[in-house]
């Protein structure tokens, strides 16, 4: 069976496979496996009217309402979790546990959201003036463009879209051009949802467009999308997020990453090998998450290393449909230069490669790009170090000083989204997670730095955009706040004391 028949038996049809221009690949093998309609940037700008129209509609709908739809949303990517996870495998090149995983991470976030729609809850504020009550409501934002990045095309997708629908939003979703499949699986469980939600929901509410950069700047300069949200590279959040505060509108960029793990003398060193591999080398390396850097503290470097090759080299590196595969396929050739140029920068800057960094299985499958995960140690944060490469490339940096020369060299990247510590020392571990200590957005202590929850603020700090989605309070991303005076007096006081008159 060919990956095209795969998609027919996990709920597409031969025609949506084979609708346009727009070709996408397998990573597993290079094959193509569907040509996908391009959205006419005509037919973007209908989607936008519909939304705008299907807000005025969506807005009124009580917000525990809005939540039952995601709840049937969850029901129905509960039912396809194995075929939505096969797709993402094949089109993404994830191994079959990961491809679940990012499912689950759907349904996860679908299940806070409808516990999330009975709690859109703002401030009762005293006031300083009698008989009056200050307060604030979140009401609805308006549509909503989310724009996703190939490696997590489900998940983050349905992040964001779970939390605008809650929220009163519509959406419009813009997968990226590597990986529409798994979105399109993501939103057509949306839409049996819908149908068998009623007619609460409005026609609009929520779409899909297919595209390059034209459809995503469509999205992004309208003014009536009220909000951007933009998961991918920071030289697409440089062009994102002027264009979205050109016109004041709303965003929530999701941008590069170089995560890196504080390991100390104090380290339980097999622990942070099980993180390391799962943080390095998990998903190939092309998490916004991945480890991507080691900072370790001299006096325990070789026995940590010594561990970390010893399990690299005995890594199954392959075909991600196969049991027992840990690394699958580079998403493409492009993705595959940037490593083969990052290993050479790294090594004109006087790093040493210590495992890894080879093309393998190029026999077997020529037109696909399988790597075995690279360690280089550096002499120090060279400017290869400093930038981020989507791939299995994890450089190794050394201090000999204490915690606060550590999280010095930990926090000298541009990037500022995920970091650990791996430390039973408390006071090394409180000054990681302080106010002077690691500057992410994601702060974790004795596991990896990817793999999070739902349940916490997505997000990271500088280059990383500064913004945060999923659980804790990111759903007030997803509405507009405003705050009431109520006089229930029969005077009319002034604020501040002012007399006028
Ligand atoms: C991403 O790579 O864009 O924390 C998202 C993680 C996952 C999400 C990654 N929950 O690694």
């Amino acid at each position: 069976m060919n990956f095209q028949q795969m998609l027919v038996q996990c709920g597409f049809s031969e025609a949506e496979l084979n609708a346009g221009n727009l070709v996408i690949n397998s990573p597993i093998d290079g094959s193509e496996i569907a040509r996908i309609a391009e959205t006419p940037l005509e037919d973007v700008r209908a989607a936008i009217a519909a939304a705008k129209q299907a807000f005025r509609q969506w807005r009124l709908v009580p917000a525990p309402r809005r939540g039952e739809l995601v709840r049937l949303w969850g029901e129905e990517l509960r039912a396809a979790k194995a075929d939505i996870g096969r797709v993402i495998s094949i089109e993404v090149g994830k191994i079959v546990e990961e491809g679940l995983g990012e499912v689950q991470e759907a349904i996860d976030i679908c299940d806070l959201a409808v516990g999330q729609s009975r709690q859109l809850f703002g401030k009762t504020i005293v006031s300083e003036r009698p008989g009056h009550r200050i307060m604030e409501q979140y009401h609805p934002l308006g549509p909503v463009a989310i724009i996703t990045a190939f490696n997590f095309p489900s998940a983050v997708f349905a992040w964001n879209a779970a939390n605008a629908l809650i929220c009163g939003d519509p959406i419009i979703l813009k997968s990226s051009e590597k990986s529409p499949l798994s979105g399109l699986a993501t939103i057509k469980a949306l839409f049996r949802a819908i149908e068998r939600f009623g007619d609460d929901a409005p026609k609009g509410l929520a779409q899909v467009v297919f595209g390059t950069e034209p459809q995503g700047r469509a999205l992004v300069e309208s003014p009536d999308i009220a909000l951007v949200s933009a998961t991918g590279s920071t030289r697409m959040g440089r062009a994102v997020g002027p264009a979205v505060a050109a016109r004041f509108g709303r965003r929530i960029l999701e941008l590069g990453g170089n995560n890196g793990m504080v390991v100390t003398p104090h380290a339980d060193l097999d622990m942070a090998l099980r993180a390391i591999l799962f943080g390095a080398v998990g998903t190939a390396g092309q998490r916004c998450t991945t480890l991507r850097r080691i900072i370790v503290h001299s006096s325990v470097k070789d026995e940590l290393l010594k561990k970390v090759i010893g399990a690299y080299e005995s890594l199954k590196i392959g075909n991600p449909l196969e049991s027992g595969t840990l690394v699958g396929p580079l998403i493409d050739e492009d993705s595959y230069r940037m490593f083969a140029d990052a290993l050479e920068r790294a090594r004109a800057e006087g790093g040493k490669l210590l495992t890894g960094g080879e093309r393998v299985h190029a026999d077997s499958f020529p037109d696909a790009f399988y790597v075995s995960p690279a360690i280089i140690e550096m002499p120090g944060q060279k400017e290869c170090v400093r930038q981020e490469c989507f791939a299995p490339l994890l450089y190794v940096l050394t201090y000999d000083g204490d915690i606060d020369e550590a999280i010095e060299i930990h926090n000298d990247v541009p990037q500022g989204l995920s970091s650990c510590i791996f430390s039973d020392n408390m006071r090394e571990v409180e000054a990681f997670i302080s106010m002077s200590g690691s500057d992410c957005g994601m702060v974790n202590v004795n596991i990896g730095p990817s793999g999070a929850e739902i349940g916490g603020a997505f997000g990271g700090e500088k280059e990383t955009g500064g913004d945060r989605e999923t659980g804790s309070d990111a759903w007030k991303n997803y509405m507009r706040r405003t705050t009431n005076t109520v006089n229930y007096s029969s005077e009319l006081p002034l604020a501040q004391g002012i007399n006028f008159g």
